[in-house]
């Protein structure tokens, strides 16, 4: 049985994206990228083993790779090809037959382009994904170049995981190569070229992000979830509805402020994402959350979308009383839940009705509300 290693490439400071960390950690659709490679990268069910080549000042990484079994971290250099090296070095005590080594920062390899170079090295020793150059072609001064003679060469690149690093140890000292199927060529191995993807980019400059961006939406699915919530009344001089306090005769009854309407979008929130109901996560019994503010219970649940890398889409509220009536407040509380959920007013839909003195509300007994939450989330 043909060993297969990989080694995904992720020491570098991603300069030419200029972010405030590293671009293989910035997040997509509530993942950092590098996990979106990792997981593309394991695609195929071919691999046996994974080394990770990270900067030694790296702070993500072992979060990372907690989520994963069977992955081996090794410190790289200050270029990619001694990171390359680095990891090719930390293979040397069980070698692999046949090596990967992909770039973090390329996301979207997908199955097909890593089951090519793959099966190209049964017969090849060093293989790369390669696609034409489309535009036309020119030098600085404007001169015309032939673009059939040149190939944009992507990862992951496979080798013979011997050849490789005998290419490594012939490698001169004042060359940098930019990836390692140039040192394969400078060492004189016949190199072979499978079919690249476009969509396999490498992630370099902020367009790059944006497009990758882009692109996992494409997947983003729409989630509804719905909540129901009824507090009892007694007599008082205000409810809180919305996040709105209300003058009336009455008062809600409730561990917490009893905000009815939250309870009720909170839970919508929370059903987007499967996440329970907001006693398992406020529990009554809790003294912690006596007379909380259930602005804290909707934050939470907004926070735990996000951390899914959901986003609201549209809020919609039916309040049911009879008193106190709603019209008056309804533009404050949209404008609240607005500022609590940083959605725009217009995605905010807040309705009353009575129930034509019918029942606990018919009768003032207690106030209901249910809500609709539309969300966006990755796939
Ligand atoms: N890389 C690496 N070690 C380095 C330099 C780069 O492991 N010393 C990795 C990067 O993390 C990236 C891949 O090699 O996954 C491709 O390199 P590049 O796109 O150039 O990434 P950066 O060097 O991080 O970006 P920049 O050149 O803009 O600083
Ligand atoms: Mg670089």
């Amino acid at each position: 049985m043909t060993r297969i290693a990989q080694i995904i490439v992720a020491a570098g400071k991603g300069a030419r994206l200029g972010s405030t960390i590293p671009k293989q950690y910035l997040k997509l659709a509530g993942k950092r990228l590098i996990e979106h490679t990792i997981s593309s990268m394991n695609s195929t069910n071919l691999i046996d083993e994974t080394i990770i080549v990270v900067a030694k000042e790296d702070k993500f990484i072992s979060d990372i790779i907690s989520h994963y079994k069977d992955i081996r971290i090794v410190i790289g250099g200050d270029t990619r090809a001694k990171s390359s090296l680095e990891g090719l070095l930390s293979l040397s005590k069980n070698p692999p037959d046949i090596v990967l080594i992909h770039d973090a920062a390329r996301p979207f390899v997908t199955k097909s382009t890593l089951v090519d170079v793959i099966s190209n090295l049964k017969e090849n020793t060093a293989v790369a994904p390669a696609l034409p150059v489309v535009d036309s072609l020119k030098t600085i001064d404007g001169v015309k170049i032939d673009r059939k003679s040149f190939f944009r060469i992507q990862t992951p690149q496979g080798f013979n995981y011997n050849e490789i690093i005998e290419a490594y140890n012939n490698l001169s000292e004042n060359i940098t190569p930019d990836d390692d199927i140039e040192v394969a060529k400078l060492s004189g191995i016949n190199i072979c070229y499978s079919e690249g993807d476009p969509n396999n980019f490498k992630v370099t400059y902020p367009k790059d992000f944006e497009r990758a961006k882009n692109m996992i939406s494409l997947n983003d699915y729409i989630a509804t979830g719905n909540g129901f919530d009824v507090h009892r009344l007694t007599t008082g001089d205000k409810v809180w509805l919305c996040g709105v306090p209300i003058k009336c005769e009455f008062s809600l009854i409730g561990h917490s402020d009893a905000d009815v309407a939250l309870h009720a979008l909170t839970d919508a929130i929370l059903g987007t994402i499967a996440l329970g109901d907001i006693g398992d996560h406020f529990p009554p019994s809790d003294p912690k959350w006596l007379n909380a503010s259930s602005k804290e219970f909707l934050l939470f649940a907004v926070s735990e979308l996000e951390k899914r890398g959901g986003t609201l889409q549209h809020l919609d509220l039916t309040i049911i009383c009879e008193n106190p009536k709603i019209k008056p407040y309804r533009q404050s509380m949209r404008e609240k839940l607005s500022e609590l959920c940083k959605l725009p007013i217009k995605k905010i839909s807040v309705k009353a009705t009575t129930t034509e003195k019918l029942g606990f509300t018919g009768r003032s007994e207690g106030i209901a509300a249910q809500a609709t939450a539309t969300v966006k989330l990755p796939e």
